[in-house]
């Protein structure tokens, strides 16, 4: 019941849909390739939280790339590396981040100045954890089923 589909056929690369769930943000952004090399190049042993914080996997996954995005099934490349799919919520004290904001890329809180990079990772600032990953899954190529 609380499952919503949502349509990410019309997303352009480099943009970002916000969809309201269970009462909170939902980030929805097609990164670019550069987007998605920016959080490739990082070692995860050098990040604040290290942890995925994805509701999809186990919860010792590292916070890879691979391991926040989400991919359409059987996608190859960028089509299969270009969506991450996350919840719109500061890890601190619960502002909606802005996005393409920031020291790393990605998002910026301006409530206490934490920046997260293009994959959602905390990288500088209070907040103590990556921006959580709701359970989501593509059904098809164009729609994305949340919870
Ligand atoms: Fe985001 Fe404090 S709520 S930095």
């Amino acid at each position: 019941l609380s499952s919503i589909r949502v349509d990410v056929s019309g997303v352009q690369t480099g943009t970002q849909l916000t969809v309201k769930w269970r009462g909170k943000p939902v980030f929805i952004r097609r990164r670019t390739q550069e987007e998605v090399d920016m959080a490739k190049e990082v070692d995860t042993a050098t990040l604040p939280d290290s942890n995925a914080r994805n509701a999809n996997l186990g919860d010792t996954a590292m916070a890879t790339d691979q391991n926040r995005a989400t991919a359409p099934e059987g996608a190859e490349g960028l089509a299969a590396e270009e969506w991450l799919v996350m919840m719109g919520v500061c890890t601190h004290l619960g502002c909606v981040p802005l996005g393409e904001s920031g020291d790393f890329g990605g998002w910026f809180c301006p409530c206490h100045g934490s920046h997260y990079d293009t994959a959602g990772r905390i990288r500088k600032g209070p907040a103590p954890e990556n921006l959580p990953i709701p359970l989501a899954a593509f059904d098809g190529e164009s729609e994305i089923i949340l919870g």
